[in-house]
């Protein structure tokens, strides 16, 4: 299997997705790190694991479609099988995501279906929830609904602020994302259609969670 990491900022997961595979956790390679943003810290750690990198700046196309376009050969180019997005800030559109349907993971800072979009420390916080967490699924063409695979969930302490609960939610995504990422090169887990998605031959119907304690 050959790993494509589309990245915007700092590429924590895509570390632990480095050291995953590093550490043989993941059947895979890791052959190319895509950034829409020229200053991604990540691009700094894909050079250092001596993995490929591309910068392709949305700014510099007219549409959606011309930005998605060059996306979509570089993977092609890169010969990937498989599409992590790693805190990847654009959205794709339909087209682009039906290329890669059943192949592309995302990992998103809540847990789903709760909390869709942007700021959710945030919105728990406001919110007074309990439990807060973050969730590994497959990108569809509507933002972060895509059917759901691994979860990682924590209590919200009364001690929690934004920048907790952000370092809390990232110890567990270094967690979950690694574990789905293994899961789909191996193929226990497998995209059957929109509403189904099946692990180790049983339908998943509900995300397979991990507590912090
Ligand atoms: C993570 O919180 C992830 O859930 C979201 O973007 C953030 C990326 O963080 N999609 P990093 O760049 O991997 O550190």
């Amino acid at each position: 299997m050959r790993i494509a990491v589309l990245v915007s900022g700092s590429g924590s997961n895509l570390q632990a997705l480095i050291d995953a595979q590093k550490a043989g956790q993941i059947q895979a390679e890791i052959v190319g790190v895509l950034s829409n943003k020229s200053d991604a810290y990540a691009l700094q750690r894909a050079k250092n694991a001596n993995i490929d990198t591309a910068i392709i700046q949305h700014q510099d196309f007219p549409t959606r479609a011309s930005f998605d376009a060059a996306m979509h050969q570089q993977l092609i180019d890169w010969q990937v099988d498989i599409v992590i997005l790693a805190g990847f800030m654009r959205i794709l559109s339909g087209e682009f995501v039906t290329k890669w349907q059943g192949k592309m993971l995302n990992i998103h800072p809540s847990l789903l279906p709760a909390y869709k979009g942007m700021h959710t420390h945030q919105r728990v916080l406001d919110s007074g929830d309990v439990w807060h967490g973050c969730t590994v699924h497959f990108v569809t063409a509507e933002l972060d609904a895509g059917q759901a695979i691994v979860q990682g969930v924590l209590k919200v302490s009364y001690q929690d602020d934004v920048n907790s609960l952000s370092q809390r939610v990232h110890q567990l995504e270094h967690l979950i994302y690694p574990q789905a990422v293994a899961w789909l090169c191996n193929s226990q887990l497998k995209y059957i259609n929109q509403s189904h998605v099946e692990y180790q031959k049983q339908p998943l119907n509900h995300p397979i969670q991990f507590t912090q304690l």
